[in-house]
């Protein structure tokens, strides 16, 4: 490892221990851990996950790192200090927020993402821009810890977000990391092939959730990886699920429940359509007779056929011609 490279993250955790400090002990952090706190987050949550508090002040980091003998350039190539146009001279990119230390594969710091205390403040939440040492679309949240539990287990939980993985821990659910936003890449899914054939797809019941869910699951797919996926009710998210259900009820009836790739596609393909109108409900039937045609598997064919058959009173006979006429024409 270069240097330059250990020194940057050298840099990231002695500043992630200090914000952590902040956080847990001082006055100026008391109004961060309150917000904490009281959106369901305990302390033991908050200490292994080592999150922390950055000051209001411009140039704490500044001074923090130039005591400390880190340059201002390299840590600017790290993304803790931006360059003001006008002068050259240097101030802290994260002020007066929550810090979530982003960690590498290998379990060292090597970025943060700073969540805003209130709605004003914008972007909900600010990153370490892209460094060489921090790519958002090759790093997973928490990839680190829930290793082991991710290989004992058989399965990974995949979320969207910090919240979410925090919460899903200490709902006792170990194996769950989360893509931070982004769309799912091949290096993700590289990264948790490693560990897992298996994948819950556990994403915000909002439409971006869903949308989300779904492309991932395409791409998982292709890699031929066993992918399931929990639908939330309500435009809830996994920690406002369990803030709102308990532990309990997320890891049993939830994470327990998540549906077959197959199930969770005709959810999808009916979402928003009116099963009443006959247009809508005959461009479903469609389209699900399509996924049914591409399964390879002869009795979850039969299984879902017999579903459609009984969902909308249609006799197997007509489905069964349907599909192989299907079959025809996509040979
Ligand atoms: P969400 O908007 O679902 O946030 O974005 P959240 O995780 O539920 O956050 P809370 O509960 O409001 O605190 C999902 C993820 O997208 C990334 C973050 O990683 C977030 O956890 N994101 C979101 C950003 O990077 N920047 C943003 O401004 C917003
Ligand atoms: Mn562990
Ligand atoms: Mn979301
Ligand atoms: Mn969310
Ligand atoms: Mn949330």
């Amino acid at each position: 490892l270069p240097k330059e490279h250990s020194l940057m993250i050298e840099a990231h955790e002695l500043l992630a221990k200090f914000y952590h400090h902040l956080l847990m002990n001082t006055n100026e952090g008391s109004g961060a851990l309150d917000y904490l706190l009281k959106r369901g987050f305990t302390k033991e949550s908050i200490q292994k996950f080592k999150v922390g508090y950055s000051l209001p002040d411009w140039d704490f980091a500044v001074k923090f790192l130039e005591n400390r003998g880190y340059s201002h350039d390299l840590m600017e190539k790290a993304g803790l200090l931006s360059v003001r146009e006008k002068d050259g001279s240097y101030f802290d990119r994260f002020r007066d927020r929550i810090m979530f230390p982003l960690h590498d594969s290998k379990g060292r710091i090597v970025a943060f993402s700073a969540r805003a205390l209130t709605e004003e403040n914008q972007p909900k939440y600010l990153n370490t821009p892209e460094t060489i040492l921090f790519n958002k679309s090759s790093l997973l949240y928490n990839y680190h810890e829930a290793r082991s539990h991710i290989r004992r287990q058989g399965n990974v939980v995949l979320f969207e977000g910090f919240a979410d993985v925090i919460s899903a821990d200490s709902a006792d659910v170990k194996n769950g990391v989360a893509v931070m936003g982004t769309a799912l890449t091949d290096k993700h899914i590289h990264l948790l092939n490693r560990l897992t054939n298996a994948v819950t797809l556990c994403f915000d019941s909002d439409s971006a959730g869903a949308e989300a869910a779904f492309r991932s699951g395409q791409m998982l797919i292709k890699y031929g990886i066993d992918t399931n996926v929990v639908i939330l009710p309500d435009k809830l998210d996994p920690d406002d699920y369990i803030r709102k259900y308990g532990p309990d009820k997320f890891r049993e009836h939830v994470i327990g429940n998540a549906q077959t790739w197959m199930a969770y596609k005709l959810h999808y393909f009916r979402k928003g359509k009116n099963l009443q109108n006959e247009g809508e409900k005959l461009s479903y039937i469609e389209r699900a007779l399509i996924e049914i045609s591409k399964l390879e598997n002869a009795v979850e064919r039969d299984l879902y056929l017999r579903q459609l058959s009984e969902e909308f009173s249609l006799s197997l006979e007509a489905l069964v011609e349907q599909l192989s006429q299907m079959n025809i024409s996509s040979e």
